[in-house]
This record gives structure tokens, sequence and C-alpha cells, in this order.
């Protein structure tokens, strides 16, 4: 399996891959899927700051995809992000996930994050066995948090400490895109 930093050209394959997942399931909180235009916007927005990986499948197209986010965006949360991955239906439970989490885990600790969060929601059995096999752990649950396809959903959420700072941390770093991977 091939990863690289994603590109805003990635948007309409990134689409493609997250829309039976907003339309068909629970798991993404959104009720409508985003166009190719929005994701694109959402690229640019997350590259500016965050890693956005994809994985590539033997002939070149995208399989997979992860990315980091602010957990909260007032200043003291700085050092704390939330994870997301993806795998389109054909390409799950062959490793892809874990491969994009591994990398994405080590670029954010790379640039200085001490805790990333991930909300799941339940059940979700293969999204859970992949962030607790890359060490996650359970933190608690936000119980009936969001309503979709006719019924209430809780979210659970996993934490994982990249790094321990002492008492003055310095500011995470910002995301090269352009840079080397
Ligand atoms: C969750 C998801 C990203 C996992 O990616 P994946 O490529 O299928 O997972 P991997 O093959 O890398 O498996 C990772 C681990 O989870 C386990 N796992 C995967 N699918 C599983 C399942 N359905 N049930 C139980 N365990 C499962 C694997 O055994 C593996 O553990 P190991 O490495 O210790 O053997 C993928 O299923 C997916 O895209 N699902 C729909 C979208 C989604 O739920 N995204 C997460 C939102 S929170």
């Amino acid at each position: 399996m091939r990863l690289r930093i994603a590109t805003p050209d990635d948007a309409a394959a990134i689409a493609t891959i997250y829309a039976p997942v907003v339309t068909d399931t629970a798991i993404a909180f959104e009720l409508e899927p985003p166009t190719a235009d929005e994701m694109r916007r959402r690229l640019i927005g997350t590259l500016g700051r965050f890693p956005w990986l994809v994985s590539l499948d033997d002939v070149g197209l995208v399989s997979g995809y992860a990315y980091a986010g602010a957990h909260r965006e007032r200043a003291a949360y700085q050092w704390s992000v939330d994870m997301t991955v993806y795998v389109r239906a054909a390409s799950r439970g062959r490793g892809v996930g874990r491969g994009l989490y591994e990398a994405l885990l080590e670029e954010l600790t790379k640039l200085g994050y001490a805790q990333a969060f991930a909300g799941i929601a339940l059940p979700n059995d293969a999204s859970v066995a992949l962030h607790e096999a890359v060490g996650f752990e359970h933190i608690g649950v936000y119980e009936k948090v969001g309503f979709k396809l006719g019924a209430w959903r809780d979210v659970g959420w996993w934490q994982k400490t990249l790094c321990s700072y002492a008492s003055e941390p310095v500011a995470p770093k910002a995301f090269d895109a352009t840079g080397n991977f």
C-alpha cells in the first residue's frame, strides 16, 4: 500500500468514498453527502494546518483517507487533535485503515501534538477495533448526542497520548503539505 499527502485534486475520489457512509449509515453525522467542490474546500482548509493522507491501491486510485483537525478551537486546546479515517468498502479489512492511522499518528507526533481523540458513532466494531489496535483507549460516551436514520445515536470517545510535555509546552507546528512524506 502506498500513502501520500492528499491534494485538493483528490476531492472527487474522497467525496465518493464518503458519500455512502453519509447516506446509508449513522457512522457520519452529516445528513447530506458533501459535493466534490465542498470536499475540495475542506481539503484546502485542513491542509493549511493539519495532515490529510490518502492511501493508493495497485492502480493508483485513492482507497482511503485519514486526517486530523482541531479538537476544539480555544487556544488551550491547541495540543489536542481529532482524527478521522475512511476506507472504501472494497478495501476494508486489509490493513489500509491501520496503515493510514499509523502514518497520521507519526506525523502528528512530529508536529508536536500531545493528545489525539476520536469520536465514534456506536456501534462501529471495525472503527473501535482499528482505534484500539493503534493504542487508543476508551474514555467515555456522549449518550444520544445525534439523531440520524430514525434513532438517537451515542458517540463513544477514544484517546491516545502522543507525547507528554513538561509544564511549558511549545505550540505545535503547522503541517507543511508541500513537504516530504
Ligand atoms: C473503520 C475503518 C476505517 C477500518 O479500516 P480498515 O482498513 O477496514 O481496517 P484494518 O484492516 O486496517 O484493520 C484495523 C484493525 O481493526 C480490525 N478490524 C477491522 N475491521 C474489523 C471488523 N469489521 N470487526 C472487528 N475488527 C475489525 C482488524 O483486525 C485490525 O486489527 P489488527 O491490525 O490488530 O489485526 C473501515 O472499516 C471504514 O472505513 N469503515 C467505514 C467508515 C468508518 O467507520 N470510519 C471511522 C469513523 S469513526
